[in-house]
């Protein structure tokens, strides 16, 4: 489905004044396109993608997921949304600094709801599973994170903390983290933010392929390589 925002507003206060950063968007992003948001630095890529992902709320207007209205959905309603079929990177991604990197990949994995799917459907073909860890959904998950971490070049440290982990290795783990659950909508805020050329591509290759097998990628970023590969462009001005 498509995502349609219409006449978005956001505004916020400093010192308390009123500012405008978003005023009046309105635009569609495409269903199973990969859309890039760019537009300078403070110009509201992030306020626009967090309004998008339902974490924050417009001052006014509203976002439809389809037909589905999700601006005045409560927050238990949207974290169902979110883990059924969103996979959701804001700019500050954090990994937890207690699991590897591929234990924080099998977590997010195991709280979506596409894990609990996998786990109805896999004790209805196999009802002698007692949860010894060597199902099918296990076995899926590990050969996922597999391709996921080598197409992102972190095969060698799936096993590190992060905090023996440079910026960049950080941020290609929280992209893998996010794409772990296979999301039918995918949101990142400059997921190229950060990386070398080779990474670079590495990212946008690998959300290219998630487009092309469905699912709707929506993404900020200035890179213009980025924006090269985009499907569909929209590009945030500041207000005046
Ligand atoms: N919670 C907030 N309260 C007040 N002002 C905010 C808040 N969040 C963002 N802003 C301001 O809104 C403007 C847009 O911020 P935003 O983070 O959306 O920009 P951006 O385009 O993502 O920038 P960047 O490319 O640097 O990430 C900036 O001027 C910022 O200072
Ligand atoms: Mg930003």
């Amino acid at each position: 489905m498509d995502i349609r925002l219409d006449a978005i507003i956001k505004k916020y206060k400093r010192d308390k004044r009123e500012f405008t950063v978003l005023d009046n968007i309105n635009v569609t992003l495409p269903q199973g396109k990969f859309t890039v948001i760019s537009g300078d630095s403070g110009v509201g890529k992030s306020t626009l993608l967090n309004i998008v992902a339902g974490l924050s709320k417009p001052t006014e207007g509203k976002v439809y997921y389809g037909e589905k209205e999700i601006t005045s959905l409560g927050d238990e309603e949207l974290a169902e949304l979110r883990t059924d079929f969103m996979g959701v990177m804001t700019q500050n991604c954090e990994l937890i600094p207690y699991l590897t990197l591929i234990e924080n990949l099998k977590l997010a994995y195991d709280i979506s709801g596409k894990s609990e799917k996998n786990k109805n459907s896999s004790s209805n073909n196999n009802s002698s599973s007692d949860g010894n860890g060597k199902e099918p959904l296990a076995e899926e998950l590990a050969s996922f994170s597999a391709e996921l971490l080598d197409a992102l070049g972190l095969s060698q440290l799936r096993n590190e903390y992060p905090s023996s982990l440079s910026s960049g290795e950080i941020k290609r783990a929280a992209i893998a983290r996010t794409l772990i659950t296979k999301p039918d909508l995918i949101i990142m805020d400059e997921p190229t933010a950060n990386l070398d050329r080779k990474n670079v591509r590495a990212v946008l290759q690998l959300l290219k392929r998630f487009s092309t097998q469905g699912s709707t990628v929506i993404i900020s970023s200035h890179e213009q390589e980025a924006i090269a590969e985009a499907d569909f462009k929209y590009e945030l001005e500041h207000t005046t």
